[in-house]
């Protein structure tokens, strides 16, 4: 309250930097990253049942990624901020290719898993799991937080989103690893394409991207703040999203 009546408590860009690069690493140790689930999804393989529930709760969240960045784009104001947002968005729709898209890709890998697992065609529209609870809130909060009128609070949920997503796609390959059996070898690779491209370059530079655009955004303590309230408000939504599929698994 009272930073508030004294007005904004000016920060420098190097202590902006230093205090958004903390932040973002602090991602490492929050729930949404340190979670049961991983711990389970990457210890064994998991009946079909299980992995229907994992995979389309998944899609459903991944599949509006490109919605959160084009949200982005639209609510912050500054051009170089603007420029490198669109620079993810084209790598997430696939370079102007439709087959490329991100979302395309990851389908076809999780069809092509479930088809496996079951012994038959699956189509991810198809299957009978349910989009928890938890998912839907994730899609609509976190669309909220990308459409924030603090451009420091939608630049916050960017980093979460961008920061949290090698470590997490670093596991969920890991967990994949366990279904190798179900294809041939070199199969198997071709199948991963979704997780090579993100965890060889591409999120590599949605990092680098999302911390330059949220440093970018702040000039002050008051914007800091702000930009860990989107930064957080994100996380949290991804944590609850995996303990609500970590206890649906439990309890099939
Ligand atoms: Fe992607
Ligand atoms: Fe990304």
């Amino acid at each position: 309250m009272t930073a508030i009546l004294d007005g904004p408590t000016h920060l420098t860009t190097d202590q902006t930097f230093e205090r958004v690069h903390a932040m973002a690493r602090s991602s490492a140790d929050h729930p949404a990253l340190k979670h049961p689930f991983y711990e389970l999804w990457m210890s064994r393989a998991l009946d079909a049942d299980a992995v229907e529930l994992v995979a389309k709760n998944y899609f459903a969240r991944v599949q509006r990624t490109p919605i959160r960045i084009a949200l982005a784009f639209l609510h912050m104001a500054d051009v170089s901020t603007r420029a490198e947002t669109v620079d993810n968005l084209f790598d997430e729709m696939g370079h102007g290719s439709a087959a490329k898209v991100h979302s395309v890709i990851l389908r076809g890998f999780l069809e092509t898993l479930l088809s496996r697992l079951r012994g038959h065609g699956v189509s991810l529209d198809e299957v009978r799991a349910p989009i928890l609870p938890s998912t839907t809130r994730l899609i609509e909060e976190s669309e909220r937080l990308f459409s924030s009128p603090h451009p420091q609070k939608v630049c916050g949920a960017l980093m979460a989103q961008e920061w949290h997503a090698y470590p997490q796609l670093v596991y969920m390959y890991e967990g994949v690893r366990n279904y190798r059996h179900l294809f041939g070898l070199e199969e198997f690779h071709e199948n991963c394409e979704y997780f090579y491209l993100h965890i060889g370059a591409t999120e590599k530079e949605h990092k680098v991207h999302s911390l330059s655009t949220a440093a970018k955004s702040c000039s002050s303590e008051q914007d800091v703040a702000q930009l860990e309230e989107g930064f957080t408000g994100y996380l949290d939504l991804l944590a609850a999203n995996w303990t609500e599929i970590h206890e649906a698994i439990a309890a099939l």
